[in-house]
């Protein structure tokens, strides 16, 4: 069956759908030149021991190395720009009453699209919070309002005088407990959920899929290649998103 056979058959099953449901990953935002985890060779998990870089312990053990680690991310983020995959799913909000947009990704190239619902299940790069948390959590701290050298690593608490820390889940650190809340929900109440761009191994993200399949939902995976969610999928889009997401898009519009 060609990709064309297999995109129009994708749009029926989203013609049909009521509740869209997308979880998105790396992959998504690999068009926008940013690098993906597990990517061999050019994935940042390629470069980096995520151990040494994406833990509480090293930051604990090497403040300013982490510290410098995400300012390098987030200045490849500056240059980042949503890419066509990013627009198609906003795109997708003219179809439904709601497009839920969970997402692994710390990046905002969703809301830069127009997705108007995401869930930043891993958090924001962009928001910075205070390591200990000390007015709850989380202590969301604007860098603006403080007068620091951030040649110097990590700029300190105003509170409490403890490091601030990029607000994203690290290794062995729970997630934000309303966006897994909320994305199981999502989950449980999607009669389609569209796949992008995510190796599926990370939990609990990688379980929503599962989740929804066994509420009933189509699962459609887009992504260049085979993952641990593509044995679940009812259909397997093979390709960039960037590619692929606005070919979907471009068959449910025709057929209107
Ligand atoms: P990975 O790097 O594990 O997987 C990226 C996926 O994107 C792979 O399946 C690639 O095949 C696919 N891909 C590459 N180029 C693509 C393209 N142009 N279009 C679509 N897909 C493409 O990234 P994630 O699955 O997102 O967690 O990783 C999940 C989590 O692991 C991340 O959120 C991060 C990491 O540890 C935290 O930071 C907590």
């Amino acid at each position: 069956m060609t990709n064309d056979d297999l995109i129009q058959q994708a749009a029926a099953i989203l013609r049909s759908a009521h509740n869209l449901a997308v979880l998105t990953g790396a992959g998504v935002s690999r068009e926008s030149g940013v690098p993906t985890f597990r990517d061999s060779q050019e994935g940042l998990w390629a470069k980096f021991d995520p151990e040494e870089l994406a833990t509480p312990a090293a930051f604990k053990r090497n403040p300013k190395l982490v510290w410098d680690w995400y300012e390098y991310r987030r200045s490849q983020l500056r240059q980042a720009r949503p890419n066509p995959g990013h627009m198609a799913l906003a795109q997708l909000e003219a179809y439904f009453p709601v497009v839920l947009i969970i997402t692994q990704n710390v990046d905002d190239l969703h809301e830069q699209a127009g997705s108007t619902h995401v869930i930043h299940l891993h958090g924001n790069i962009a928001r910075n919070k205070c390591f200990a948390n000390c007015q709850g959590d989380p202590t969301l701290i604007d860098l603006a309002q403080i007068a620091d050298d951030r040649d110097d690593g990590p700029p300190k608490c105003p509170h409490c005088g403890a490091y601030i820390r990029p607000d994203v889940v690290w290794f062995h650190e729970m997630l934000p407990a309303d966006a897994i809340q909320d994305a199981r929900a999502a989950a449980q109440r999607c009669d389609v959920m569209l796949v992008v761009g995510t190796s599926g191994l990370v939990q609990p993200a990688a379980s929503l899929p599962q989740t929804a399949r066994q509420r009933g939902a189509k699962i459609i995976e887009v992504n260049p290649s085979d993952t641990a969610i593509t044995p679940l999928a009812d259909i397997k889009l093979t390709g960039p998103s960037g590619v692929i997401l606005p070919q979907l898009v471009e068959a449910l519009s025709t057929d209107e």
